[in-house]
């Protein structure tokens, strides 16, 4: 996985028959080279070295995947989810691109792997995203409910989970708002470091409630579910003239009080909010959400998941619903007029392609 805040590479495995079963297996966070992720950023929108940048982006990732192996050899896997990375997001115009060969990264890694996971989901109407929550809710069967999970990466989303027979539980699923990118590019421009590393400036910094308002006064946030953002869709938002810290306390309040604004979507209030993604990490984040969600909120590491590696655990999990012929969006989830197939396989060896199972579309010759 390699997701919007251009962080870097998550590998994770899990066990699964992309239903009710999930063990976690090792997972692994290996950062992008400041170099490599300048080169991603400049092709986001669709524009520039895209193929050579998407070799470089698959290569990496099968880096990522063999030293995965090395360090855990009694790991066998079995297929592999690639998710890519998304450089463009208009599911409105019929459009979403991640970049990511997985024809390519099936011959560099010797395995079978499933990817473009988005495109037949907006092809049949819906937003393309989110697409973890089956995963969060096939992981919250025994957990209390209604529950949020709330993922805070490069745009923020959330999984709403109600009661209801396991397999079963109402769901729905959403983009919230800004999550760690906007952040992320503030300090960068203001100051050259990577990230508001554990909230520290938000938390030197007082927020700006006028600007957080004027923000949230955008349409985007009355919209009803289901809906999302491309990762810049909020880019600017900032007015000029702030200080570091202010900036950056104000765009962590963004977040927190995107997160509120959403509850008014919900069937019925959340009892509990599990928070992942990499802004769990940071504390004037996670207090910013306590102080507006009137529910406990914790990091889901409070339940025994792993914050870190979920999303890619979700794409693996994906990848094996996929092979089996299952969903892997709903209506309640992307927007979608009926629970939709997605995914696209790549074979490692170019073997006929006989006896496939499930809904998966076979690779382009
Ligand atoms: N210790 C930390 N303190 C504050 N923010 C953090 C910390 N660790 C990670 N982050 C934020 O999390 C981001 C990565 O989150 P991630 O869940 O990987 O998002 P994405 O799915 O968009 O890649 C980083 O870009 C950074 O903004
Ligand atoms: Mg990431």
């Amino acid at each position: 996985m390699s997701g919007t805040s251009l962080d870097g590479i998550d590998v994770a495995v899990i066990e699964t028959d992309g239903k009710a079963r999930v063990l976690f297996g090792p997972a692994l966070t290996i950062p992008y080279e400041r170099a490599f992720r300048e080169r991603l950023r400049g092709v986001l929108g669709g524009k520039g070295p895209l193929r050579a940048v998407e070799g470089e982006l698959t290569r990496l990732h099968a880096e990522a995947v063999l030293r995965f192996r090395r360090d855990h050899p009694e790991t066998a896997v079995d297929i592999i989810g690639f998710h890519g990375h998304t450089i463009l997001h208009r599911p409105a115009e019929g459009r979403t691109w991640q970049l990511g060969d997985g024809a390519l990264l099936a011959r560099l890694c010797g395995s079978d792997v499933v990817a473009d996971f988005r495109s037949a989901d907006v092809k049949a109407g819906g937003e393309g995203a989110p697409l973890a929550p089956l995963f969060h809710r096939a992981l919250a069967a025994s957990l209390e409910k209604p529950l949020v999970v709330f993922n805070i990466g490069g745009v923020a989303n959330l999984t709403w989970i109600g009661e209801g027979a396991p397999g079963e539980e109402e769901i729905l699923a959403f983009d919230t708002g800004p999550g760690n990118a906007l952040i992320d590019d503030w300090v960068l421009a203001q100051s050259g470091a990577e990230a508001d590393w554990d909230g520290a400036l938000a938390s030197a910094g007082k927020a700006r409630e006028d600007i957080v308002e004027a923000i949230l006064s955008a349409p985007f946030f009355a919209r009803k579910p289901p809906k999302s953002l491309d990762r810049d869709d909020f880019r600017g938002a900032m007015p000029n003239g702030l200080g570091l810290e202010e900036g950056a306390a104000s765009l962590t309040e963004l977040t927190a009080a995107a997160a509120a604004a959403a509850r008014r979507h919900f069937p019925r209030p959340a009892r509990r909010w599990l928070v992942c993604g990499g802004g769990r990490k940071n504390r004037a984040m996670m207090a910013a959400l306590a102080r507006r969600l009137e529910a406990p909120v914790e990091a889901v590491e409070a339940v025994g998941w792993e914050g870190d590696a979920l999303e890619a655990q979700a794409f693996a999990f994906l990848a094996v619903r996929a092979l089996e012929g299952l969903p892997l969006s709903l209506p309640a989830t992307t927007g979608v007029s009926r629970p939709t197939l997605g995914g696209r396989l790549f074979r490692a060896a170019k073997a006929p392609l006989s006896g496939e199972r499930g809904g998966v579309r076979r690779p382009k010759p």
